[in-house]
């Protein structure tokens, strides 16, 4: 494919955003993180992120909530242009313009997406020549799900979710995301968790839910779809419920909070019946809007 760069001289990559089709998560460890099997599931919603030499490291962002994203070094995109300068030497001298597409702090790793997206453009732009390896020990230092923003298609999340295993999809599924009218803490719906399971098991992954993606048959995968935040979720943003009910109503095969939410994820039996849902969703008066998406998606990609 031919690169189509935004200004001559940038780089633009596409990052698309995930779901968690199970998130299982034990007992808080040592380091405050959790043990988690996370089969993380990459979806056609994208941010891009632009690279262009600049005289110093500057972040803009454009698009649906992006007032809400910082533009500071706490930002994971100059975290991550940081990271890899520091790794080669050289100076973080780059522009990085975020056009946002996923929502944000919606639980689909639209943050971790940016970080993914300008670690690939800053390296393409400075020519550095990082293996992936190396990106993506850059990524597993930057965040628990950057990593899997990076490798894209689906795959299975161990440790606090950094260590990847790529699984296999069979078909592609369709998905209906309702953006919520308001955002959650990743942290704080972790602390929730704690408070309402003091005995969280050893997280293990679904064996029928990984064959339910091999198979690429939405059936079986609605009928193993898993969040253990959920409960955590609901109970910070109780009307949720409300917003499952619609969906499942309007004829999803299922509903779930997408990882730490507020999104809820609804998975359809296909395209037709995913466009449906998403109407009756946006109707419904329970949610911002809701959008429809396949999976699975490449992960971030130069265009
Ligand atoms: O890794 P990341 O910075 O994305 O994590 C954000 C927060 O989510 C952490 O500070 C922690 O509170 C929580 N978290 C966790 N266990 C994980 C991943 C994230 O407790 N496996």
């Amino acid at each position: 494919m031919t690169p189509r760069s935004a200004a001559p001289g940038s780089i633009t990559v596409r990052v698309p955003a995930k779901v968690n089709v199970q998130l299982a998560v034990g007992a808080a460890r040592p380091d405050g993180f959790h043990d988690l099997a996370n089969v993380f599931l990459a979806v056609g919603l994208y941010d891009e992120v632009t690279a262009t030499p600049a005289d110093e490291l500057r972040v803009t962002c454009a698009g649906p909530g992006a007032d809400q994203v910082p533009l500071d070094r706490t930002n994971l995109a100059a975290r991550a242009a940081e990271a890899l300068a520091a790794r080669y030497g050289r100076r973080a001298d780059v522009h990085l313009h975020i056009a946002k597409d996923i929502p944000v702090a919606g639980g689909m790793a639209g943050g971790s997406a940016d970080g993914a997206g300008a670690l690939v453009a800053c390296d393409a732009l400075w020519g550095t020549g990082a293996s992936r390896d190396e990106l993506l020990d850059i990524c597993a230092e930057l965040g628990s799900d950057v990593p899997f923003s990076l490798v894209g298609g689906a795959a299975l999340g161990t440790g606090r979710g950094e260590k990847l295993a790529e699984l296999a999809v069979g078909g592609t599924f369709h998905w209906v995301f309702a953006v919520a009218d308001g955002g959650l803490s990743t942290p704080a719906v972790y602390r929730e968790f704690d408070r309402l399971t003091p005995d969280a098991p050893e997280p293990v992954a679904s064996p029928a839910l990984l064959d339910a993606l091999r198979t690429g048959d939405p059936t079986a995968l609605a009928g193993a779809l898993t969040n253990d935040l959920q409960p955590a979720a609901l109970s910070l943003f109780p009307a949720l419920t409300d917003t499952l009910k619609a969906g499942t109503e309007a004829g999803a095969l299922a509903g779930l909070v997408s990882g730490s939410g507020p999104t809820t994820a609804f998975l359809a039996k296909d395209a037709e019946s995913a466009e449906r849902v998403a109407a009756a969703l946006r109707a419904s008066g329970t949610c911002r809007t809701a959008r429809v998406a396949v999976a699975p998606a490449p992960g971030a990609t130069v265009v």
